[in-house]
């Protein structure tokens, strides 16, 4: 299995290596005869999702606002944005999974990945004049509580490569730049009191069993030190999913296989879509790849009607910002850290 460029392995011994060897092969062994019809006797029905994302972003009309999209992983950035009105210009992931998903969901976009999607390759001036807003969430392990916090020491920060093409496609002029920053983006904080969410339990349309909570953190399998196809996020993470009944680990590809594959303590086990679903991409958005690159998409994703959220906010401020405009020109830019709002009933 070929690393990502970003992937950062874990310095573990031939041992351990050998036990996480074994482990793995003996769950796919299982795997593979439950799916064979031959494992333990389902205990738990084909679940059918209560949640609706789709509800959560309502699609308006156009707003006249073109966006760029840059690290636009399984497009959660993307379909908020999408929704809230702006006109897609192009995406660009390094992860040809990416581009995949993106592709198959919105065959009418024009989408980058791979070798093509690579940020670092492109030329920017080309967009001038075509771009109103770029978007882009960047990888964040250079950053994260959750990694080594290496900063611009990481050669995955990427943060340099979205100001870059900010500035290549253009940038407000030093005379309204405090505007922008101090005016507008004091704009974009919330005003309205959230509304209560939905928990996991409820949302995956699974039955009451006297306690539901919100997800844990769904991890993202391609950032950690190994890929898995579990979403497991930490210790406490774990103790929610036991409260909940479900089994984070060794997620199935799709909900018959779920059903099928009998976790051993009878837990509810996970499949792609039902994590798709927590971190609120409707059914209709699938991803491409195997299992632990589906899940990279999902967990590496801004839930979507958070990002509608934002680019609604968004596209009120440029229209404001418009009305008081002294250049012709100018494109907003926006840099949304994921955030781990869950299950957002907005
Ligand atoms: C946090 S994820 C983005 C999630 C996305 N904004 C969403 O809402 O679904 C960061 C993404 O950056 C991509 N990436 C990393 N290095 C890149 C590069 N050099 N060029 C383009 N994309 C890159 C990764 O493949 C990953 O999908």
């Amino acid at each position: 299995m070929a690393a990502s460029s970003w992937h950062q392995g874990w310095d573990i011994t031939d041992e351990e290596r050998e036990v996480y060897r074994k482990r793995s092969q003996a769950s796919s062994r299982a795997k593979a005869q439950a799916i064979r019809g031959e494992g333990r006797t389902p205990i738990h029905p084909i679940n059918v999702p209560q949640l609706n994302p789709d509800d959560l972003m309502p699609q308006l009309a156009s707003n006249g606002w073109r966006s760029l999209s840059l690290f636009s992983g399984g497009g959660g950035l993307d379909l908020g944005f999408d929704r809230a009105g702006f006109t897609h210009v192009a995406s660009y992931d390094i992860l040809p999974e990416s581009g995949i998903t993106l592709r198959n969901v919105r065959p009418e976009w024009t989408v980058f990945g791979g070798e093509q999607g690579d940020v670092t390759q492109v030329d920017w001036r080309d967009y001038r004049g075509l771009v109103d807003i770029i978007h882009g969430g960047p990888p964040c392990q250079p950053f994260s509580v959750a990694g080594r916090q290496q900063g611009k020491e990481d050669s995955r920060d990427m943060f340099p490569e979205f100001i870059r093409a900010v500035l290549e496609i253009h940038l407000p002029t030093d005379k309204v730049k405090p505007h922008v920053q101090l005016d507008l983006f004091s704009l974009l904080d919330p005003s309205e009191t959230l509304q209560p969410c939905m928990g996991v339990r409820e949302a995956l349309g699974l039955p009451d069993i006297g306690f539901d909570a919100l997800s844990p953190t769904i991890r993202s399998s391609l950032t950690g030190p190994r890929h898995t196809t579990s979403v497991l996020s930490s210790v406490s993470a774990q103790k929610i999913w036991e409260k909940l009944q479900i089994w984070p680990n060794g997620v199935a590809l799709n909900r018959e296989q779920a059903h099928l594959f009998v976790a051993d303590n009878g837990h509810f086990r996970l499949s792609v879509p039902d994590c798709a679903i927590l971190q609120c991409f409707p059914q209709s958005w699938s991803f491409d790849g195997a299992v632990y690159k589906a899940l990279g998409q999902i967990g590496n994703a801004v839930p979507p009607p958070m990002a509608y959220r934002v680019a609604v906010s968004i596209a009120s401020c440029v229209g404001r910002f418009l009305e008081l405009k002294e250049s012709d020109q100018f494109v907003f830019s926006t840099i949304i850290l994921n955030r781990h709002f869950k299950n957002y009933r907005g």
